[in-house]
């Protein structure tokens, strides 16, 4: 298959491209700086500068839409809002009108989400079919699907990832986490109560391959491995995975006084379940934390 990615070069996007070149698509990336793409997608992926360069005659088989600016790095404040809102809902809305010009259209188009989506609802299980929460986050997830689904109307067959927190070696959340912890420094965040839903990224990269390829997937579809875990639970697993003590706790004050209205990404939380993917019979290579930290920490 002729394949697009947006976001190609990013931690998802970087995993993506392996596993699609192995399989022998053809790959376009989508980067600000398209001289890195052969150096991070690999040597035949063809950059893409701008969606602008995408036109009417250019055909792709399949489109995958990962780009967005990073959501927990800086202070939300509204400009920052904006930056995250363009990179993901107008980039998004852009994609879909080339995708319309476009005079052979792609079958279907993988656009990114996350667990974001349903907002905080403590212990509550969330399956695909529960409602979209509350909360700038959830509020930026919603507008991002909304965005992709325009294509639908094109004939065009959408898969909304709501991707939960990736486990990589290569960066991530992980990237952040590990070095203090290794310091004997590791802490839960607040009560620890809030859920922590995550995916070992070769599921999500195996995932994302089913969904490219299952002519009848359609609709959102929880990227998340089946075994959530509350965040004092990944704090612990984590300590053990390193064999460090994670002895203190990062009060919730303290976060948000240093982080304002983002600290909700870390304080707050939502039980998510792979409730497709299950359906479908989708058998994880990392169900179970312990497991899948071990194996990317190794
Ligand atoms: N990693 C996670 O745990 C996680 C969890 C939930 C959801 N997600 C979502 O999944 C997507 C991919 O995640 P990731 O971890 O792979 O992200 P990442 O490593 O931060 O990569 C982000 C990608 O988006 C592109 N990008 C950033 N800002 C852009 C902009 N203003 N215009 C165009 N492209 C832009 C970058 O491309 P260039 O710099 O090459 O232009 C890069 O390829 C993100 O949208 C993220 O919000 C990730």
């Amino acid at each position: 298959m002729r394949i697009f990615i947006t976001g190609g070069t990013g931690l998802i996007g970087r995993q993506l491209c392996k596993e699609l070149l192995a399989e022998g698509h053809e790959l376009t990336v989508l980067s600000r700086n398209p001289t890195s793409v052969p150096l991070k997608c690999g040597a035949e992926v063809k950059p893409l500068a701008s969606l602008g360069e995408w036109h009417a005659a250019l055909s792709f088989d399949a489109v995958i839409n990962l780009a967005g600016e990073p959501i927990v790095d800086k202070r939300w404040s509204a400009q920052r809002k904006q930056v995250l809102r363009d990179s993901r809902v107008a980039l998004t809305e852009e994609l879909v009108r080339r995708i319309a010009a476009a005079e052979r259209k792609p079958s279907v188009l993988l656009s990114g989400s996350a667990v974001g989506y349903y907002g905080n609802c403590g212990d509550l299980m969330l399956d695909e079919t529960a409602p979209a929460g509350a909360g700038f986050a959830a509020e930026l997830c919603r507008a991002w699907e909304n965005a992709a689904r325009g294509a639908e109307k094109f004939g065009v067959r959408v898969c909304l990832l709501r991707t939960g927190l990736i486990l990589s070696h290569e960066g991530g959340m992980l990237e952040r986490m590990v070095p203090p912890f290794k310091m004997g420094f590791g802490a839960r965040l607040g009560n620890g109560k809030q859920w922590m839903s995550w995916v070992h990224i070769e599921d999500y990269a195996a995932m994302v391959l089913r969904l490219l390829r299952d002519g009848q997937a359609h609709g959102p579809y929880n990227m998340t491995a089946p075994n959530p875990a509350t965040n004092a639970e990944f704090t612990a697993t984590l300590a053990a995975a390193l064999h460090r003590p994670a002895p203190f706790v990062a009060p919730a004050a303290l976060l948000k006084l240093g982080m304002g209205e983002s600290a909700s990404l870390l304080l707050e939380g939502q039980r998510v379940l792979p409730g497709k993917m299950a359906a479908a019979h989708y058998r994880f290579a990392f169900p179970h934390l312990a497991d899948a930290l071990r194996d990317v920490i190794r």
